[in-house]
């Protein structure tokens, strides 16, 4: 008897993000969605990440516009997104009234599951969001983040997951963003999982490495219920091993995914001129496709790997990118070790950029990595460099307890700036998360609105 793999696809979410920095538009993959919507997929990542940001900042679009969209073209295939827990989508810790609101709207708008991580793997940073979540009726996926460091141990991921079965989790992710997670390690884990939980455990990889697709096979032979995948167009590389090709593998290995590989091929057509676009205008740099082995070695991410070498390009010392490299892991190790994912894979990459072009380790503190030590991110994986907290903190106390519960409530104030710019919840939602990127887009919204009145009115004169 065939056993059921749940198929996850990622292509407008994380392979957006991985290949081509979130950009591409709504005009981009409007016309393929009820091709999608048949592919027999389990769910559709589509929305959060880094999609919310890069909406409102580079693309011109309400967020909520486009997952209402997506909604509507997509009637059977659960809609899911990625959330940062008490960072909602943004960067740092938001209020607990603004993530419950942001849960809740984001399930009235159409999500179905919701994959909540905490950069440091830490659940009090993911309760509130997972609550309510609950309470909104849809699934709740509780994510580990995996990572090698000397206090990640394999028992420490056990524990985490049965943390999250307690506190109330639909199912289990485990989220190797960086593609570093072996195929044996994944056995192992999963295997562990599958004996001491009750849920189903996801696995999400990435094939940085080379290591993703070996990865998720074994994931599947461990007994795993499901794992994410990308259409092969926008597969490999900092991107997801490809859907094609797993559903080949695993189907011939009597697993029934229940993915259609004839769609898979309408698909797959449909987005091949999409990527030559991004190819040509740049969108696309080919080497984000290359199997790097670096990343075993530093563990790191492929999108923070592409973030330095940007960074580095922009004052011109892409020389030092070596220097970089080695900077990173102590910086990690100074911060206890935290997972390098979003925000910590920004904070560390930038705080190793800055020791390295200042020519001094901590010359200059960021006030990310200041936040970090008073607390405002939660608890450290590891114990943290007491040297580096103190010039870090200076007189000041590191917080006790949950910060969230020190914030007050962003939403009323967030509304009353906003006043009539502000249509919905959403919009203020969308103010909090990303003041500077959602106030622009609602003034240009205003006035588009505005021009558009005047317009009819002067027509119709
Ligand atoms: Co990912």
């Amino acid at each position: 008897m065939s056993k059921k793999l749940h198929i996850t696809e990622v292509v407008l979410r994380d392979a957006n993000q991985s290949q081509i920095a979130t950009r591409m538009a709504r005009s981009d993959f409007a016309d393929i969605l009820e091709t999608m919507d048949k592919a027999g997929y389990y769910s559709m990542e589509v929305w959060g990440g880094a999609t919310f940001d890069s909406c409102l900042r580079y693309l011109d679009e309400d967020p909520w516009d486009r997952l209402r969209f997506i909604r509507s073209k997509v009637k059977n295939t659960k809609l899911q997104m990625l959330l940062r827990g008490q960072n909602i989508l943004g960067y740092k810790h938001y209020s607990d009234d603004t993530v419950r609101a942001f849960v809740r709207k984001s399930v009235e708008n159409g999500i179905d599951i919701i994959r909540i991580f905490d950069a440091l793997n830490d659940p009090e940073n993911m309760a509130t969001a997972i609550d309510e979540c609950l309470k909104a009726g849809a699934h709740a996926q509780g994510t580990i983040c995996y990572t090698i460091s000397p206090i990640h141990t394999f028992q420490s991921y056990v524990d985490l997951g049965k943390k999250l079965e307690k506190m109330g989790c639909n199912s289990i992710c485990i989220k190797d963003m960086a593609g570093i997670m072996s195929p044996q390690m994944c056995y192992n884990i999963v295997s562990a999982l599958k004996k001491d939980v009750n849920i189903p455990i996801y696995v999400h990889s990435h094939s940085t490495t080379g290591l993703g697709p070996l990865t998720l096979m074994k994931a599947a032979e461990a007994g795993a219920d499901g794992i994410d995948t990308a259409i092969s167009v926008f597969s490999g590389g900092t991107s997801h091993p490809s859907t094609e090709t797993l559903v080949y593998s695993l189907h011939e290995m009597g697993f029934d995914t229940g993915v259609d590989l004839k769609v898979c091929k309408e698909i797959n057509d449909f987005f091949k001129p999409v990527q030559e676009k991004f190819l040509k205008n740049g969108g696309l740099n080919p080497s984000v496709l290359e199997t790097k082995i670096d990343a075993l070695n530093y563990q790191i991410p492929g999108g923070m790997l592409s973030n330095l070498i940007s960074q580095l390009t922009a004052v011109d010392k892409l020389d030092k990118l070596e220097e970089v490299l080695l900077e990173t892991p102590k910086v990690r190790e100074d911060l206890g070790y935290p997972p390098l994912v979003t925000p910590m894979s920004q904070m560390v990459g930038a705080q190793a950029v800055s020791n390295v072009l200042t020519g001094e380790r901590y010359k200059s503190i960021s006030k990310e990595v200041k936040a970090y030590f008073r607390g405002e991110y939660g608890t450290a994986p590891g114990p943290v460099n007491q040297e580096v907290a103190k010039k870090a903190l200076g007189n000041e106390k590191r917080i006790e307890g949950r910060y969230a519960e020190t914030i007050e409530n962003e939403f009323p104030a967030a509304k009353a700036y906003l006043g009539d710019l502000a249509q919905s919840e959403e919009d203020v939602l969308s103010y909090i998360a990303f003041p500077q990127q959602a106030e622009a887009y609602l003034k240009e919204r205003a006035e588009k609105k505005a021009l558009k009145v005047a317009y009819t009115i002067k027509e119709a004169e």
